[in-house]
């Protein structure tokens, strides 16, 4: 079982963290920003871009990876639940890589390697060499053997010459079956700064995977875990991230980022979270459609005692899942504005989603912002190209679905990335708060 290994793994990752104490620091005395652009799978700029790929398969790809997301939160929750014990373990739905990737570099000479930022984890661990299984497609292949910075983290501290290094197993295995494992070790990683120099940060515990149990290659080379964990390289670097998504959907699109650290945007309106089984989970209010507030009753969004419901904002997902009785709501809203000028269409492996014949940029000029309202005046505003996708040229659907489409029994409601389009969205670790803050990303990569 998944789980039993993550409980393992996050008992292995205490126990290493109190006995050695693990402590990173970071270059340069006055705070750089930290910066990666964060590339999406169907980006030219990813190294495994298909030119051949519809947007259709793309959006099937998306769904599909969407659903097992919210099959995996399901499975933690109801894994912490039925352990009484609300562990936060790490590990992802699967090994694809259907979500932004971070264009961080590790050891000396720095080798770039295109991470999974996965706000649901605690862990960083990438592809080694040598590897059975790894992406080795852009040959940036990270090989310890090469690094000066590299040291192998040994099951018994080994302080003096001679002494012989047993390597602290790593290993990961995910809901979907696919396994990571190797060695612990700790490295340099570097990043990029926006006065185009780079930064580093020394000794970041990784797990280094040399063997990867997934049959076709998932299009990374690991996995930057930005939960709140005491592991996790967000806590680390400042307890403070921020990643502005200017646009998913767009290929040539460039502007998509992530800091972490002092130099992280935490601007625009925040609104408390607090994290549940490894999860950011934020206070709902309601939803609006231009001006008209849903009616939606305020406990709809709330978790339950049992520890079902609540809202996730969730970096894992591309689609935005929210419980049954609001997805009515909202949805017919948007059949009541497009059902009457638009043919509906009908996507054949997914039947509930809504979809119509058009285009959203010529025929949905002046539809609706749709606002969801979060706790302490924050909102998150969706305008047409956040709140539709195109699955070809002729035909636009709803990015946002019912929890019960995936059928699972505690429905918590996921904000997932394409809802958080046009926003620099920041995470204070500290006081706990998230910031929305709705701005051209472009602005803030100079
Ligand atoms: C991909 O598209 C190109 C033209 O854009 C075409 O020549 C090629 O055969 C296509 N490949 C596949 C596998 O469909
Ligand atoms: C990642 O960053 C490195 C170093 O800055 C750069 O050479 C490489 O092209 C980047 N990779 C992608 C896929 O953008
Ligand atoms: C990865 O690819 C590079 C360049 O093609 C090659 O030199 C290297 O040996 C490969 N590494 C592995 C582990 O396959
Ligand atoms: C993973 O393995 C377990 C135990 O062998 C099995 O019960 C489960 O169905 C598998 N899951 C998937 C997605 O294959
Ligand atoms: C959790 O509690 C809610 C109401 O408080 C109830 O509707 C739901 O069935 C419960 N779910 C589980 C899995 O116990």
């Amino acid at each position: 079982m998944a789980f039993a290994y993550e409980k393992l793994h996050l008992l292995l990752l205490l126990s290493l963290s109190t006995c050695l104490s693990s402590t990173s620091t970071i270059s340069s005395v006055k705070p750089q920003r930290l910066v990666s652009k964060l590339i999406h799978p169907g980006s030219v700029h990813h190294p495994h871009y298909k030119p051949n790929e519809t947007a259709k398969d793309r959006m099937e790809l998306d769904i599909q990876h969407s659903a097992s997301r919210l099959a995996y939160i399901q499975a933690r929750i109801e894994g912490s639940l039925a352990s009484k014990n609300d562990f936060t373990a790490s590990a992802y739905p699967s090994l694809t890589g259907r979500t932004l990737l971070a264009n961080i570099s590790i050891g000396q000479p720095p080798v770039p390697q295109l991470l999974v930022i996965d706000t649901g984890s605690d862990i960083l661990w990438v592809m080694c060499s040598p590897c059975t299984n790894c992406d080795n497609h852009s040959g940036l292949l990270y090989d310890p053997s090469k690094s000066s910075t590299f040291s192998p983290l040994c099951k018994t501290p080994c302080g003096f010459r001679g002494c012989k290094c047993d390597p602290m197993p790593f290993s990961v295995t995910y809901a979907d079956n696919s396994t990571a494992s190797g060695t612990y070790g700790r490295e340099t990683v570097v990043f990029e700064t926006t006065d185009e120099g780079t930064s580093k940060v020394f000794d970041v515990l990784f797990g280094c995977g040399h063997s990867i149990g997934y049959n076709t290659d998932p299009g990374h080379s690991g996995i930057l875990g930005l939960n709140n964990a005491p592991e996790s390289l967000a806590t680390k670097i400042g307890q403070k991230f921020s990643y502005c998504i200017g646009n998913v959907a767009d290929a040539y699109y460039n502007y998509n980022q992530l800091i972490l650290g002092e130099g992280a945007d935490l601007e625009g309106y925040a609104t408390p979270f607090e994290v549940h089984h490894g999860f950011y989970y934020v206070t709902m209010e309601g939803i609006s459609v231009g001006e008209k507030r849903l009616d939606i009753a305020p406990a709809t969004f709330e978790m339950k005692e049992n520890g079902t419901g609540g809202v996730v904002i969730d970096t894992g997902s591309t689609m935005t899942f929210l419980v049954d009785s609001v997805y009515k709501l909202l949805s017919k809203e948007v059949r009541n504005f497009l059902g009457w000028s638009f043919r509906q269409a009908t996507i054949e492996n997914s039947p509930w989603m809504l979809c119509y014949y058009g285009s959203i940029s010529r025929d949905l000029v002046g539809f609706p912002v749709v606002t969801f309202h979060f706790a302490d005046g924050a909102d998150l505003a969706l305008d047409s190209e956040s709140l539709f996708n195109h699955i070809n040229n002729d035909v636009f659907c709803m990015t946002v679905g019912p929890v019960s489409s995936l059928n699972i029994k505690s429905k918590p409601s996921i904000i997932g990335l394409l809802a958080q389009q046009s926003y620099n969205v920041g995470y204070d670790l500290v006081n706990q708060f998230v910031y929305f803050q709705r701005i051209d990303c472009e602005l803030l990569s100079g």
